[in-house]
């Protein structure tokens, strides 16, 4: 399976912040934000990995991850995204890197307590589809941030609906994605959103309306850290107190 770390966008939650380095580079403790995707991939066996990302300082990705050796990857690609143009849209410029096999995809905000390896070999076993990561939230204003799951009375995914004014479930998709082929022929379908975007809500739901997604429910601590400020620092006080990626 090939890994697609994605790091790019404007990171304006965090502004003034991200005028002056990328969002991922800015520190989760004691190590920039990006070494926390890299390491949950690594840890979970995939090791051929492209990071995306644009704007200003992409630069620095490659001074501190280098050809990813020291970060256990055995071959580390680089993709540079000219506009921020949505999630779905950075991901297509990984198509020549994963053509031929499957993917998971990592928002390189996101931060997980627990391993990737349960979901990794979920989606080992799954004969096609696609595969998302949820995340039990209850506060609804939370959820309003993000895409959230409407499960049908079986308990599949029904629908994803992003930053729903009202959610309709307690599930939030986590930025941990995995696709089979499909989804090169999928990316170039969209259309942008009305925030001008190529949405990967939009790619997860062509599965969804063909019966083609499956889910894991996250145990442990879930974090988005380019959210908001105090994202950021709930994301770094959890990081410090307890660890991440933690295979137990
Ligand atoms: O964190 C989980 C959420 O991530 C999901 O619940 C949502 O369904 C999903 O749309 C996404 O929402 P966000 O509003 O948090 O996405 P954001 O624009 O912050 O982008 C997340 C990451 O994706 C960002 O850290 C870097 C990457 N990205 C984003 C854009 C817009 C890119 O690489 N290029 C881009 O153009």
């Amino acid at each position: 399976m090939k890994g697609v770390v994605l790091a790019g966008g404007t990171g304006s939650r965090l502004h003034p912040l991200t005028q002056i380095t990328n969002k991922h580079l800015l520190p989760i403790f004691d190590r920039p934000m990006i070494s926390y995707g890299i390491e949950a991939l690594v840890k979970a066996g995939v090791t051929e990995i492209m990071l995306v990302t644009g704007g200003n300082h992409a630069g620095e990705f490659l001074r501190l991850l280098g050809n990813g050796e020291e970060f256990g990857i055995a071959r580390l690609f680089y993709a540079y995204q000219a506009k921020p143009g949505g999630i779905a849209e950075a991901l297509a410029l990984a198509e020549r890197f994963a053509v031929g096999d499957r993917t998971v995809v990592l928002l390189a905000d996101n931060i997980f307590e627990r391993s990737l390896q349960r979901c990794v070999d979920a989606f080992g076993k799954q004969a096609a589809g696609a595969r998302v990561v949820l995340s039990r939230a209850t506060n609804r204003e939370h959820l309003q941030h993000l895409g959230v799951a409407q499960l049908n009375g079986s308990r599949r995914i029904e629908r994803i609906v992003e930053k729903p004014k009202d959610p309709p479930s307690e599930f939030a998709v986590t930025g941990a994605y995995f696709y089979d082929e499909t989804v090169w022929d999928v990316l170039p379908s969209l259309k942008p959103s009305g925030r001008g975007e190529l949405e990967i809500t939009d790619v997860n739901n062509w599965y969804v309306e063909r019966g083609l997604m499956e889910y894991d429910v996250l145990d442990g601590f879930w974090g988005d850290a380019g959210e908001s400020i105090e994202a950021y620092y709930a994301v770094n006080d959890f990081v410090r107190g307890h660890g991440v990626n933690r295979e137990t």
